[in-house]
């Protein structure tokens, strides 16, 4: 008995000394440990990135915080989001920002019971993400930034550059979370506005060259709402679709910055800026479940000059 007690007293002892040793980085030198999650590496997840790091630092900085970052990559692979959340757990971090709908859904459930704060970033729809209960009133550790989609303003821009394309093909990765209420908005306006429309529907990037050379054969254009998979393979979209002459719209300026048309939608810079800002409260003391979802609205027209120029379509005005 006495010797059972023993044992149990050094494996207490043990676990004692190995959560100090783990937890020691962060405690004794009082350092704050933010860990960054990003889906995947394309234009505007890495704009949005470089916004909350430079803001993180420069707040952190002037209110003499000492501080450390840890940014991650989960490459679009949903087991490495498991894996880096995971990680972050381990090392103890104070608070997590996710970058873009998939990495978020990810967080949240590793950082489900820890207590440790999540800030999202660009989330596209976070109450059907199911990240929080509504956009007023957050509810749980979770909140952040949203860049909802405009896709009347959208439509209207297309109208008066290229007012003779009806036909829409919608190219879109299904496994998508932040592309699916974008795209049930989009049919929604063509029924309702005379257009009218094809789904190219795609499982992943190998996908996207197959699936968009058929929606060119019978669509006078095509619609991407805002999807990772395919803002990662903008550079073959927009080479096919200046093979067939036909616009591209696209529902963020870093696809048109990658080739596409021409879009309408918010500034990625001042969204990643607005992140950090929320993450910084947020580590002084304010309390996510009451702190509102910031959705930004400074929507902007942004035109591709050299596509326009390859398929003849006049956008000075806007240029
Ligand atoms: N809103 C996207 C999401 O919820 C992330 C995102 C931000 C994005 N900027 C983009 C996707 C540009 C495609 C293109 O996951």
């Amino acid at each position: 008995m006495k010797k059972l007690f023993a044992l149990a007293l050094c494996a207490v002892f043990a676990l004692m000394m190995f959560a100090g040793c783990s937890g020691s980085a962060g405690a004794s030198d009082g350092a704050v440990k933010i860990g960054i999650i990003k889906y995947m590496d394309h234009t505007s997840l890495d704009e949005i990135t470089a916004a909350v790091e430079n803001t993180l630092s420069s707040e952190l900085d002037e209110q003499g915080v000492e501080y450390s970052i840890d940014t991650k990559s989960a490459n679009g692979d949903p087991s490495t989001i498991n894996a880096i959340c995971t990680q972050f757990v381990a090392d103890g971090v104070d608070l997590v920002v996710a970058i873009a709908t998939p990495a978020a859904q990810g967080a949240a459930t590793v950082l489900e019971g820890t207590g440790i704060p999540l800030v999202f970033s660009a989330v596209t729809d976070p109450v059907d993400a199911g990240l929080v209960d509504s956009l007023d009133a957050p509810g749980g550790s979770i909140t952040g930034t949203s860049d909802a989609i405009p896709v009347s303003q959208i439509m209207d821009l297309a109208a008066e550059l290229t007012p003779d394309a009806k036909n829409f093909g919608i190219l879109y990765c299904t496994s998508e979370p932040s592309s699916v209420p974008v795209v049930t908005e989009a049919k929604e306006f063509f029924d309702a506005n005379g257009y009218t429309c094809e789904e190219g529907a795609v499982a992943d990037e190998t996908d996207v060259q197959t699936v968009v050379q058929n929606l060119l054969k019978d669509c006078d254009a095509i619609f991407i709402p805002i999807d990772n998979t395919v803002a990662n393979a903008m550079a073959i979209v927009s080479e096919e679709c200046i093979a067939a002459k036909k616009p591209v719209y696209v529902a963020a300026d870093s696809m048109v910055r990658d080739g596409g048309l021409a879009s309408v939608g918010v500034n990625y810079t001042n969204l990643g800026n607005l992140t950090a800002e929320m993450a910084v409260d947020i580590l002084n003391g304010s309390d996510p479940a009451t702190m509102a979802v910031q959705v930004l609205t400074d929507n902007n027209i942004v035109v591709n000059e050299e596509t326009a120029a390859a398929i003849g379509v006049d956008v000075s005005q806007y240029a």
